[in-house]
């Protein structure tokens, strides 16, 4: 009888309150508050009047009502129950049942926690974070057309897509004639290079053939370019691809996965590419919206639930090294513990 195995390390939400995390796209915030949940933790999203953004906790001080369903006023968030105004420092500033409403308790607050509006996303550290985000010129660069696809809420831990980001066995298997061939399922060799909170990793894919429904990838010549992709995974659950194609066309996949709780995530992919001007953004996002759904199916019913990082857990041969690195640097840095 197959008796299942407890993951014996896990992803530690402790230590992953000290990285950088998406909670949204930024477009998705406007004047209203916006709830999102983030580590098994409801926090509030606002903009004042600046249009900088703030994350609060989601539940005011005095009778735990949730501040997404009140409204901002000026630099502060009105509770949507009596009307209690905290501003970004999570300080209640004005109680109006009071005869001297600014005459507020020390004790009204609520924690903030810091928030940074960066490549047209939202990012929170519920602790002083520990890395720094990737640095993506070619976002800021005019030449460059940046389209967003997703977000991709799963019933998987943020751990379970970002490895599915990374492996390159199933591109034949998941996402025929799309990522990979069925005829040619073999990985070319690759090898990890650790540093940090990031690996590196190069590989220079055999060539699949455009899809007509998909035209994304920039090979219309006769003679296959070299599909150079250059891999950066950034620690916990973020990684830049630069995809090649031997000459000055590139493209840029940003894909990083907002751990919401044990066993739900959200991904976000950003992609820029300099070539292709006039193609609708819809090519792309349909591209993907296919290629995440094919993969949802497969990670949704892995077991456990969260990525086991120790290396007796599931499986490893050559061609699953950045998973093997990946379970190594996550348990290096302390992002992973026992369960
Ligand atoms: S519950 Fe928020 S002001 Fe009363
Ligand atoms: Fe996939």
């Amino acid at each position: 009888m197959l008796v299942e195995q407890p993951p014996a390390s896990v992803p530690d939400f402790a230590a992953l309150r000290g990285c950088w995390q998406p909670v949204a796209y930024a477009h998705a915030l406007g004047d209203a508050p916006l709830r999102v949940r983030l580590l098994g933790e409801d926090l509030v999203l606002w903009r004042d009047s600046a249009g900088v953004p703030h994350a609060l906790r989601d539940l005011c001080i005095h009778r735990g009502t949730a501040l997404s369903l009140g409204r901002v006023i000026g630099d502060r968030l009105m509770c949507p129950y009596h009307g209690w105004q905290y501003g970004s420092d999570g300080i209640c500033k004005l109680i109006p049942q009071l005869a001297d409403p600014t005459r507020v308790p020390g004790k009204a607050r609520v924690d903030a926690f810091t928030c940074l509006e960066r490549f047209g996303m939202l990012w929170v550290a519920m602790e002083e974070p520990r890395y720094a985000l990737p640095s993506i010129p070619e976002f800021d660069d005019p030449d460059w057309i940046v389209v967003r696809a997703g977000p991709y809420a799963w019933n998987a831990d943020a751990s379970r897509q970002l490895e599915n980001f990374t492996d390159f066995g199933h591109f034949p298997w998941v996402h025929p004639g799309l990522l990979g061939d069925p005829e040619r399922p073999v990985v070319p060799d690759y090898s990890v290079r650790p540093d940090g909170h990031i690996l590196y990793y190069d590989v220079v894919r055999p060539e699949a053939p455009n899809s007509d429904d998909f035209p994304v990838f920039a090979n219309e010549t006769s003679v296959a370019p070299e599909r150079r992709s250059r891999y950066q995974l950034h620690l916990p659950y973020t990684i830049l691809l630069r995809l090649g194609w031997g000459g000055e066309k590139g493209m840029v996949y940003f894909f990083s996965s907002q751990p919401v709780d044990e066993d739900h995530c959200i991904g976000y992919v950003t992609i820029a590419r300099n070539y292709d001007r006039e193609q609708p953004d819809s090519v792309l996002q349909d591209f993907e919206d296919t290629i995440f759904n094919q993969d949802q199916l497969v990670v949704e019913s892995q077991r456990p639930e969260r990525v086991p990082f120790d290396l007796a857990a599931e499986m490893h041969l050559k061609f699953d090294a950045v998973a093997i690195e990946y379970r190594k640097a996550m348990r290096a840095e302390g992002l992973a513990k026992r369960a």
